[in-house]
């Protein structure tokens, strides 16, 4: 038996699914992704959403400006919405900053902005990224109150995914944050244009950990965690080699005020250990020889960009998460595991 090994270099990854926030939550969480990843596709959901390429454009400034010197590069994404101006589509690719459309179903918890309320109108806008070969994002869930709320995803499924690669053969669709068991089939057995992003918690916790000892908030992300078939699911889709699964976060900031509280936002903050949390994740699975292509190789391949050239190295090194990530004055960000111990730390 080959003994554990102490270090793990691979080359430099990319984070396919962040949210940044903007003003001083961007500036405290901005160095957490930079210091790991050398790009990230960055969402759209601000208030007011990102819906045009002229807002992107100065959205991707105000990012440049808080990595200062260090080198990072922000793959920025347009809000789709009922109201969206089909024009952006060519605007966007002619662009060269803009990479993917993101559709949030009407009524998504998150942001309070309003969404896609039937995909189905949104089929000339899909119909100008199909010819431009412009990615389109999904948070695959359905909002319909009436469906439980583990069901979501496999709901949005059958009702929106299915018809709309039927529809659309030649788009370029990533179903983001794939949580189940139906999602992980629905990738397998689409075509190559189809891939998924898959987080760090879908694949380490099940839908006990929301439960454990107390309710707790910083588990609680969207789409929901799922029962451990779904994770085990999950797992196996993202540790086995398949191109089709790549690294993306879904870190997702929010106020330690606005998680502890009656009505808590979804969202783990995973920035600050994710890649640490991967390796967790595929050494469980037995497959660190797969963290690289998952990490660093099936994202850029499935976008068309080239892969990145430097690495970054990782040692069985034991490390505890923070309990607090200071924001601004006197706010803070607690981050998923805090105070946990992780076994593998990313070296400087
Ligand atoms: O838990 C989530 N938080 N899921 C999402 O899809 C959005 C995100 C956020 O923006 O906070
Ligand atoms: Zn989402
Ligand atoms: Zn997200």
């Amino acid at each position: 038996m080959n003994p554990m090994p102490e270090t793990l270099t691979i080359k430099r990854p990319d984070d396919w699914h962040l949210h940044l926030r903007d003003g001083d939550v961007l500036l405290a969480v901005l160095p957490y992704t930079t210091r790991c990843f050398a790009r990230a596709v960055v969402m759209p959901n601000l208030h007011p959403a990102i819906t045009t390429v002229a807002a992107a454009q100065s959205y991707r400034e105000r990012i440049c400006a808080a990595a200062g010197t260090r080198r990072f590069t922000p793959l920025m994404t347009l809000y789709l919405n009922d109201q969206f101006d089909v024009a952006q589509v060519k605007l966007a690719k002619a662009s060269r900053i803009v990479h993917a459309v993101k559709l949030y179903p009407k009524g998504i918890a998150t942001a309070g902005q309003p969404g896609v309320s039937a995909i189905e109108r949104c089929y000339p806008v899909f119909d100008a990224m199909q010819e431009h070969d412009l990615p389109l994002l999904v948070h695959a869930e359905v909002t319909d109150v009436s469906v439980d709320i583990f069901d979501r995803e496999g709901a949005f499924i059958d009702r929106s995914l299915e018809p709309l690669v039927r529809n659309f053969p030649g788009l370029r669709v990533v179903v983001e944050h794939i949580s189940t068991l139906e999602a992980v089939r629905f990738v397998e057995a689409a075509s190559s244009k189809v891939a998924a992003t898959v987080t760090p918690q879908h694949m380490l916790l099940n839908r006990n950990s929301l439960f454990e000892g107390g309710l707790r908030p910083h588990h609680y992300c969207i789409p929901v965690l799922k029962r451990e078939e779904h994770r085990l699911a999950v797992l196996a889709a993202a540790t086995s080699g398949n191109p089709k699964f790549f690294l993306g976060t879904d870190s997702a900031p929010h106020l330690k005020r606005l998680k502890e509280t009656a009505c808590g936002c979804a969202g783990a903050f995973t920035a600050n250990s994710a890649i640490a949390l991967y390796a967790q994740a595929f050494e469980q699975a037995n497959a660190l020889h797969q963290l690289e292509g998952f990490a660093s190789f099936h994202g850029p391949d499935f976008y068309g960009l080239p892969r990145n050239e430097d690495s970054i190295t990782l040692a069985r090194k034991p490390w505890t998460v923070p309990v607090e990530i200071p924001v601004g004055q006197g706010e803070s960000i607690v981050p998923f595991r805090a105070g946990h111990e992780l076994a593998w730390q990313l070296m400087e």
